[in-house]
């Protein structure tokens, strides 16, 4: 009888202490980087007004919508920022080795990548758009205006998705939309596909492109943040700082600054 009674007592304490450690020293990303002192952004900075890269005071620097988010991440979970910028292809991928906290690259969420990482809510809304050369404006006004025509996409993005659903379609897949300009202006491609304030950006500052009104479909075009899954703590407190942002409606005035400032 009292051996059996120390046996549960024992085991109860031995709880007790388990669920106490858990409490003073607590696992997960969210711990870490608080303990680092520092969050560690993965982004694709080419993809203007959400990221991009512009000359301030003679020095190169990353800004954009989604960079302007993640400093408000970081400031909130008072932290410092580090940006990694590499292909847009890779950011899951360094998501998942713990390269990388957190995704912001005007990533859609979708069932694919729902199963590798975890998003919080859409913190912003976009449609898909084509643009072309101006001289061929008159060339394409539905969707199947691009059947059988060369079409450049991000490579890993919704947009080669849709791209490779077009009829005959050449799909040019490249890790820059720099470089998809690039091919557009060099006639090598006939058309892009990218959401509509990207293309609005390249079409506003350059003449010789040409904004159709052609708007594919997809699930959404619109973007929110990714992290590794399982890590509901960290993504709980980016939805918070997502949901102030959204109250106080600076992400819509931070998508026009950054389109101004785009080059492009
Ligand atoms: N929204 C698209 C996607 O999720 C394209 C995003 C491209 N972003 C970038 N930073 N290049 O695939």
């Amino acid at each position: 009888m009292k051996k059996g009674l120390m046996i549960v007592l024992s085991a109860v304490l031995a709880l007790t202490l388990a669920a106490c450690g858990n409490n003073n020293e607590k696992s997960g990303k969210l711990a870490d980087i608080k303990e680092a002192g520092k969050i560690v952004l993965g982004t694709s900075a080419e993809y203007a007004p959400y990221e991009f890269h512009k000359n301030v005071d003679g020095k190169d620097q990353i800004v954009g919508f989604d960079i302007e988010i993640a400093k408000e991440i970081a400031k909130d979970l008072g932290v410092e920022l580090e940006i990694k910028d590499m292909d847009f292809g890779n950011l899951l991928a360094e998501v998942k080795l713990g390269k990388i906290d957190f995704v912001i690259a005007g990533m859609t969420p979708d069932e694919d990548r729902r199963k590798s990482v975890d998003f919080t809510k859409n913190y912003y809304e976009a449609t898909q758009a084509v643009f072309v050369r101006a001289e061929d404006k008159d060339k394409f006004t539905t969707m199947k205006d691009l059947e059988g025509k060369a079409i450049g996409v991000q490579m890993g993005s919704t947009q080669e998705k849709i791209a490779k659903d077009i009829t005959g379609a050449k799909v040019k897949s490249l890790g820059k939309t720099t470089e998809l300009v690039l091919e557009l202006k060099s006639k090598k491609v006939d058309a892009l596909i990218v959401e509509l304030p990207v293309a609005q950006g390249y079409v506003n500052k350059n003449p010789d492109l040409f904004l159709t009104s052609i708007v594919p479909e997809y699930e959404s075009g619109g973007s929110a943040v990714a992290v590794n899954k399982g890590e509901t703590e960290l993504l709980a407190e980016i939805q918070k700082t997502l949901d102030r942002l959204t109250a106080e409606k600076t992400i819509d005035k931070w998508v026009s600054e950054m389109t101004e400032l785009a080059d492009q």
